[in-house]
């Protein structure tokens, strides 16, 4: 699993997805920068929720909020107050840790365990192998998932009673070491806020103090009623956006999954209250099945229900995806009631209701919201994607399967030989392609090699050049998942790439 996980961040680098921010200067810790082929892939997971989301639902609408807001806000929202980590010290090492990530980890082996004997099970029975049996009956899996749960339960409910005394136990108990140094000469448990502070204002005296902010929701509530009114909108209704938001997380070797910045995709739905049930289900269901319409795989996708619930919550699940160190939160769907715009209504004195004209009633809406980083989904499509293939003749090839509707480059354009006219054919084809599609041009290497590069860049289509495309006016286009190859018109290569990459 670790080799995986290198092996991805390495792919990231190699193919200009992913570097190291500031690298010359030795980076900085949970910092990334997205290189040329990264911001495009990004852009386009971005592009696909907000279709999804926005474009495609009539009672939804997309803002953009700036990224500094009152802070006032954050006492609002109760992120001055409660937006904590419960984080530990390792004397020897002095390394510092979130405690509730150790007890996770430790947690996370156990379900590795578990998947083992499962694994085992599956291969010794074959096609009569039922999971779902097996599981419940056999008494080591059992004994496993029992401690599992018994642990996450009691540090959920330690956390939530601000015992933390109870969470330093925990970890003495279960004898979890310093993943560095092995050391289990831990400190006590401390709380530690994840917001960072900065200054609006040139001079020190009319400075004010602000946070960058923590998540990009409350953007999204402080401007609710603008946005209804303007907007004409009527319950139920949707506000969207996406955005940076900023933690100042302790963390260890995540790359991209956990970040000190990084990008939030997420939308607040506005409903009547008592709907809520009704709406967290809907959502739900509606973002687990964006999901699958990327096709990463069914079993790649589980829901989390939450005991411990966040201050503003009354429900809350994490759409969780198998990532290279196992099944991790991806997306969370969240029950908020109308915790957030009550307190924005207490805290600013102005009325935040909306006049429902059928119940002929005012009230403060219930929001129940989806929310979900966009680096994570990066990662979570990247990992998925990049595949070692046996071939047919004892080789293998590194493919980046990425879904054609995300990759970076919708195809690469590659003259046979860099002579007899093929490259100017090639050029003409791009003049072409380029109105609609991301596209390249390659022309280094034998054409082979060149499959390969884009293969592993992800690219979904080759289309080369050669002489019998100056008698017929024909290509070849390569399929990369398949590496079938077909002969087609030049005329016809657009609408072929439009149906496979089109959203
Ligand atoms: N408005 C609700 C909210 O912010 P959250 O569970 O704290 O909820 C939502 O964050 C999503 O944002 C997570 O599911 C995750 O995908 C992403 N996320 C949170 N912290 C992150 C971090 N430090 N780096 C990358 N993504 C993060």
């Amino acid at each position: 699993q670790e080799d995986d996980f290198k092996k991805v961040i390495s792919h990231a680098k190699e193919y200009g997805y992913v570097f190291q921010s500031s690298e010359i200067y030795d980076g900085l810790s949970a910092v990334y920068d997205y290189a040329q082929n990264g911001a495009e892939l990004k852009k386009n997971i971005r592009e696909y929720w907000w279709k999804a989301m926005v474009n495609l639902n009539e009672n939804i609408v997309g803002i953009d909020a700036a990224i500094f807001m009152h802070p006032t806000t954050w006492k609002a929202s109760g992120h001055v107050d409660a937006f904590n980590d419960p984080l530990i010290d390792n004397k020897d090492s002095k390394k510092r840790y979130r405690a509730d990530v150790l007890i996770e980890d430790y947690v996370a082996k156990i379900e590795a365990k578990i998947e083992k004997e499962v694994a085992k099970a599956s291969k010794r029975f074959g096609d009569t192998f039922d999971k779902k049996q097996f599981l419940a009956t056999n008494q080591r899996v059992v004994d496993y998932q029992e401690k599992a749960d018994a642990i996450l339960k009691r540090m959920g409910k330690s956390l939530e009673n601000e015992d933390l005394a109870d969470v330093k136990s925990l970890i003495e108990e279960l004898d979890i070491a310093c993943p560095m140094s092995g050391s289990k000469n831990w400190t006590d448990v401390k709380q530690f806020n994840l917001m960072f502070g900065t200054k609006l204002g040139a001079s020190a005296e009319s400075a004010m103090d602000l946070y960058l902010r923590p998540e990009t929701a409350q953007g999204i509530f402080v401007n609710f009623l603008n946005v209804q009114k303007t907007g004409r909108m009527k319950i139920p209704f949707g506000i969207a956006q996406t955005g940076k938001a900023f933690r100042n997380e302790i963390v260890a070797r995540q790359f991209i999954f956990r970040m000190r910045e990084f990008e939030q995709m997420e939308m607040q739905f506005f409903i009547r209250p008592g709907t809520q049930k009704e709406w967290y289900e809907k959502w739900k269901e509606n973002r687990l099945k964006w999901h699958l319409s990327l096709g990463l795989g069914e079993e790649n996708y589980r829901f989390h229900d939450h005991d411990k619930l966040a201050h503003y919550a009354d429900a809350a699940a994490d759409i969780e995806f198998r990532f290279p160190f196992g099944f991790k939160e991806l997306e969370g769907i969240h029950s908020r009631t109308d915790f957030d715009l009550s307190q924005h209504e207490k805290f600013s004195g102005k009325k935040l209701q909306y006049f429902d004209p059928e119940l002929k009633e005012s009230y403060v809406p219930y929001v129940v919201e989806t929310s979900i980083g966009l680096d994570r989904m990066f990662l979570a499509v990247f990992s998925n994607s990049l595949q070692e293939e046996e071939l047919e003749n004892n080789t293998t090839r590194t493919v980046l399967k990425l879904p054609a509707v995300l990759a970076p480059t919708k195809a690469a354009v590659l003259p046979l030989v860099k002579k007899d006219g093929l490259p100017d054919v090639a050029h003409k084809i791009i003049e072409d392609l380029k109105w609609d599609f991301n596209v390249i041009y390659d022309e280094k290497d034998a054409v082979g090699r060149r499959y390969r590069r884009q293969d592993a860049a992800g690219t979904p289509f080759c289309i080369t050049v050669d002489h019998q495309s100056l008698e017929d006016q024909t290509v070849t286009i390569r399929h990369r998942d398949t590496m079938e190859q077909h002969r087609v018109a030049i005329s016809e290569v657009k609408s072929i790439i439009h149906k496979e990459v089109d959203m």
